[in-house]
């Protein structure tokens, strides 16, 4: 049997409670909220879709009861406020630190064996409040923006070459910021073939800029950040850890070394399986490349270091 929870049935906690469901992957999935009968409503409207789409996938919703979400393979935290319009995800770090290390905390009790995937913003440094508040090993505790961005790169790309998304390959390192992704476009291809020898420069940095403001481009259209992506990109990540696919997803997780970085959790691309992270892919960067990372990691730092500022951590 196996098990997901999924804190925050907010739009990304729902849409990805769906997103596991639909996907039968775990044999349960537990929505847990605040706010009450929020994320009892939603399993049971989910339920209701079960015989519709086919699926077996058990859900149940809870108001803040962590002994419902007891031995979870998984634990997906989504909780926090999203992002309005204009405003960035670093902004967001003093309301959602205290409710991310409470839930984490909290959720850790009852699922001692869980592995932790961190969605709430800002992404990096929730990661690695989880990683440092609950002292778990680094394989444990994974964020799910890499593979987001990446998800938002391949779109961007697919519209800009009038192909299939799903034919298209690229990866988004960094951190999950406006201005500290890093799409690479040196190793993005169209079944194979480079993109570089099918996009001008000037289009691949316009692929490039498209996809770091992807979320606030969204923000902007919708009023609050996005969900439809963010929450199947949580549940993209929490079903190669339960399946034990051995997919490589770039994630925010714990350097130790890698990438010329430690004591931080930062994107780059990983393979997941059911121990969590089973490896760090080390890619070959060039130059330009490692300046990018050096400069994202260094922003990404500095918002970890309001946690310390504001006594979370
Ligand atoms: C986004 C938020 C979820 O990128 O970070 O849409």
């Amino acid at each position: 049997m196996s098990k997901v929870t999924v804190v925050g049935a907010g739009n990304v906690g729902a849409t990805c409670a769906n997103v596991l469901a639909f996907n039968e992957v775990a044999d349960e999935v537990v929505m847990l909220d605040v706010k009450e009968n929020v994320s009892e409503g939603k399993a049971m409207d989910m339920m209701q879709t079960a015989q519709l789409l086919d699926f077996d996938t058990t859900i149940t919703g809870c108001t803040n009861d962590y002994a419902k979400t007891a031995n979870s393979d998984v634990v997906i935290i989504t909780s926090g406020i999203p992002r309005k319009p204009g405003m960035t995800r670093e902004e967001l770090i003093g309301v959602n630190a205290g409710i991310v290390k409470n839930v984490a905390q909290s959720a850790l009790a009852y699922s001692p064996d869980a592995i932790i995937v961190v969605i709430s913003n800002p992404m990096d440094t929730m990661t690695y409040l989880a990683l440092n508040a609950l002292g778990l090993p680094k394989n444990r505790i994974i964020g799910m923006g890499g593979a987001l961005d990446s998800s938002r790169f391949k779109y961007y790309l697919s519209q800009a070459l009038g192909c299939n998304a799903n034919e298209v390959e690229g990866m988004v390192i960094g951190g999950h910021g406006d201005t500290t992704m890093i799409p690479l476009t040196r190793f993005a291809t169209y079944k194979g073939i480079p993109v570089s020898q099918l996009l001008s420069e000037e289009k691949l940095e316009e692929v490039v800029k498209a996809t770091m403001v992807g979320g606030a481009t969204l923000t902007g259209l919708l009023g609050t950040s996005a969900w439809y992506a963010p929450g199947a990109a949580g549940a993209l990540v929490a079903e190669s850890i339960i399946h034990n696919q051995k997919k490589m997803i770039p994630c925010s997780v714990a350097l130790e070394g890698e990438y010329g970085e430690s004591d931080i959790c930062i994107g780059v691309p990983v393979v997941l399986g059911k121990n969590g992270i089973e490896e760090i892919i080390r890619l070959e960067l060039n130059g330009e490349e490692k300046a990018l990372f050096a400069k994202s990691a260094a922003a990404v730092r500095a918002t970890n270091v309001v946690l310390k500022e504001i006594n979370v951590l």
